[in-house]
């Protein structure tokens, strides 16, 4: 060989040395963050994440999975974790958090949750279910309520309906949109929408009590009682002011239909009130907050969290413990929170900015507690653990798409399918 060909190949490893080191460090600096917030809402409040997190000078990679209430996410998480190559940070939460701490597979976040007094930025009990044997694995952005009804004013205007604050009084409204020729109810049949409708049918019909036996304690002689056949009814008859092009629709184009004028009202948790304000829209005057029926004194929560995996690149896990505390940080609980619909998970946050329906939320979250009628949300997987969450989805699903199905079978059906999941 001659040197000078010699020197040539050596000028070429070092720039491809040069080129694999560039690209390493890019690499490591990257924070690949797992969630499903693609709809107008949610995506406005996520670009506020990435653009803090990229303000400390870390890269923001998007894995975002499409699919309200996360179900696809989580399955193409797992696959991602049983690889060997999980995300920098995802989006899970509940009672999950405990199972992906037996899995092994949690960064323990105690160094920024001590530094920064965790402890005390967060209620008592939003702080337990963060922490795994004792530790922060966790980091809450917010709380969401569930049980709320969204409702157009203008299209009860022309129907010379009331918005109603009783299942007696939704009826009667709902049968007037419908004879004026609207659809009273905007619902996208998916199994987590499902679910979502039927737990605020469940506490208002049979109350918090009746909810936490239900859907914490599991207890059968309550999911097969007389109350539960009653909340089976009433959820089901809710179809019948659905529209035929409900099944499978995405709960954000429902949310679109209330905000066009198309339909009456939608039941969904206060993420609705992100595409709401996405669209320009004011509460209200273009639409109004009102709890589910007959859930007034009550309170579903839904909190979302992120966890980060455990990983050995330390510029990552510099990423990581950054993005924990931006999470909890005044700035990004306001900001993501005002965009999101949902109220801030840190105490004492302002709330000057915040519109009617997230005050409403901020003092309800605190009463609530106070009266015991705060309860987790089943359809969020606040509840339960995600099996069982699983077996009460199939149920509801089954039943609410039946014409045959007696309540009486699906209450029957609850108390198997429960008991095998768990
Ligand atoms: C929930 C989640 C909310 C919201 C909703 C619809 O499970 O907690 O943040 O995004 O799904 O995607």
């Amino acid at each position: 060989m001659t040197r000078r060909i010699c020197m040539k190949i050596s000028k070429l490893l070092l720039g491809a040395s040069l080129a694999l080191g560039l690209s390493m460090a890019a690499q490591a600096a990257q924070v690949e963050v797992l969630h499903w917030w693609t709809s107008g809402g949610e995506a406005r409040s996520v670009a506020e994440l990435k653009k803090m997190l990229e303000a400390k000078g870390h890269e923001w990679k998007d894995f975002a999975v499409a699919g309200g209430g996360g179900e696809s996410a989580m399955t193409v998480l797992k696959s991602r974790v049983v690889s060997g190559n999980p995300p920098a940070a995802a989006q899970i939460k509940g009672p999950s958090i405990q199972e992906w701490g037996d899995e092994g597979v949690l960064a323990d976040l105690d160094s920024v949750a001590n530094a920064e007094g965790w402890d005390k930025l967060l209620p008592g009990v939003v702080a337990d279910v963060m922490k795994y044997q004792g530790k922060y694995v966790a980091v809450p952005v917010n709380v969401h309520r569930v049980n709320w009804l969204w409702a157009n004013p203008a299209v009860f205007k022309k129907a010379g309906a009331t918005v109603p604050t009783t299942w007696d009084e939704f009826f009667v409204a709902a049968d007037k949109i419908k004879a004026a020729g609207m659809t009273a109810v905007a619902h996208g049949g998916q199994p987590w929408q499902d679910a979502t409708m039927f737990e605020s049918v469940v506490l208002g019909v049979g109350g918090a009590d009746f909810y936490k036996k239900a859907f914490v304690e599991l207890d059968p002689k309550v999911l097969n009682s007389a109350t539960m056949i009653k909340a089976l009814k009433t959820f089901h008859k809710i179809k019948g002011y659905t529209d035929a092009g409900s099944p499978g629709r995405d709960w954000n184009l429902a949310t679109a239909m209330v905000i066009n004028g198309e339909a009456g009202m939608q039941f969904m948790g206060d993420w609705a009130k992100g595409e709401f304000t996405a669209a320009g829209k004011v509460p209200g005057i273009d639409y109004i907050c009102i709890a589910a029926p007959d859930t007034e004194g009550d309170f579903t929560f839904n909190i979302d969290s992120f966890v980060m995996f455990d990983l050995d690149d330390k510029e990552l896990q510099k990423g990581q413990n950054d993005l924990a505390s931006i999470i909890l940080s005044p700035a990004f609980q306001e900001i993501f929170n005002l965009n999101k619909g949902s109220i801030p998970v840190r105490l004492n946050m302002p709330m000057d900015k915040f519109d009617g329906c997230a005050k409403l939320s901020a003092i309800d979250f605190v009463n609530t507690a106070e009266t015991n009628t705060l309860v987790p949300s089943m359809a969020h997987g606040m509840s339960t653990f995600p099996a069982t969450q699983g077996a009460i989805y199939d149920t509801i699903t089954e039943f609410y798409n039946s014409d045959s199905m007696t309540a009486e079978t699906a209450a029957k059906k609850l108390v198997k399918a429960v008991a095998a999941a768990k």
